[in-house]
């Protein structure tokens, strides 16, 4: 029977291996469905699913959705603007009362770095983690994972670099768990206002220079500058930022032939990429979005306990 080791989706941290070779397995296993003429298969029938956002979201609230509806899951949406949690009312009270209604999984973005692993000890069901404050994004990181392993076909031994604000960004987090679990060598860049000094410990290089991030680089991941996380100046100004750290088709010149350009989005043009870079050829950036939706399938699946899905095991 294919399932995760745990009742719970709430970091890459948390996460083996096999864990991440088993939900990639998978997400490639349910990407076909994508392409039938009637996008469903029935593996979530009779499951409930509450998708609790307190953030806003384009492509993961989405694609989790997507996600649900392709599994035939039923689905209940939570906006928490126009819930009670306007008038006062907890996260945990909001979490509990709507376990009452006997959801099956519930996945949550919150504002709040360990938000999801509270309602993973308080609640029944099973908790999948959206992204939490500035903590962990581990279902990106997995899409992620994903996209670079169907263009280069293995993760390990690739040089990956992620440049930007690295200090605001729970992508940045999981993506180099992941990736440096996964045999990679990642290397983060940005200002040194931008990169905790202890990142080191998960397992990245750091570097302010942005040529050599990008030298010798498979896959280049560009990160965006969360202002709505910063509550000071971190940099002299935008201009200056695109200077040292926007990535342009003058910098990908200097890249390798057959690098790959990444973003979780939203994209800021022309601040920490150029359009041209954003739309050409080598950027797989809405691969990753349409990687998002199989990948968050796989994920729902696995933590169903589902057994009726053949999956085809690799040793990568
Ligand atoms: N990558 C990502 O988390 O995008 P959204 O904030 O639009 O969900």
């Amino acid at each position: 029977m294919a399932s995760l080791s745990h009742k719970d989706l709430l970091g890459i941290e948390q996460l083996s291996i096999e864990d991440i070779n088993l939900i990639l397995d998978t997400a490639e296993a349910l990407r076909e469905v994508a392409a039938r003429p009637v996008k469903k298969v029935p593996t979530l029938r009779g499951k409930t699913v509450v998708n609790l956002f307190f953030e806003p979201s384009t492509r993961t609230r989405s694609s989790f959705e997507l996600a649900e509806k392709r599994l035939s899951a039923d689905i209940l949406n939570f906006a928490s603007t126009t819930s009670s949690v306007s008038k006062g009312e907890t996260l945990l009270d909001t979490a509990h009362n709507l376990e009452s209604m006997a959801p099956d999984i519930i996945v949550i973005r919150h504002q709040s770095a360990g938000a999801p692993h509270l309602l993973g000890r308080e609640c029944r069901s099973s908790i999948v983690n959206a992204g939490d404050g500035m903590h962990e994004h581990p279902t990106q990181a997995l899409l992620d994972a994903l996209t670079v392993r169907t263009v280069k076909g293995r993760l390990d031994g690739l040089k990956i670099a992620i440049i930007g604000d690295i200090s605001h960004s729970r992508v940045a987090r999981s993506d180099t768990l992941l990736f440096h679990k996964m045999g990679a060598e990642v290397w983060v860049c940005g200002p040194p206002t931008l990169i905790p000094w202890d990142f080191d410990r998960l397992g990245a290089r750091i570097t302010g220079c942005m040529d050599e991030a990008i030298d010798g680089a498979d896959v280049i991941m560009m990160l965006r500058l969360q202002h709505e996380r910063q509550n000071e100046a971190f940099i002299p100004s935008t201009r200056e930022y695109y200077n040292f750290y926007g990535l342009t088709r003058e910098r990908m010149r200097r890249a390798k032939k057959d690098t790959i350009v990444m973003h979780p989005g939203p994209l800021n043009r022309g601040v920490e990429i150029d359009s041209d870079v954003a739309d050409a050829d080598y950027s797989v950036i809405l691969n990753q979005v349409a990687n998002g939706v199989a990948t968050r399938m796989a994920v729902l699946y696995l933590l169903s306990g589902y057994a009726g899905l053949k999956v085809k095991k690799t040793s990568r």
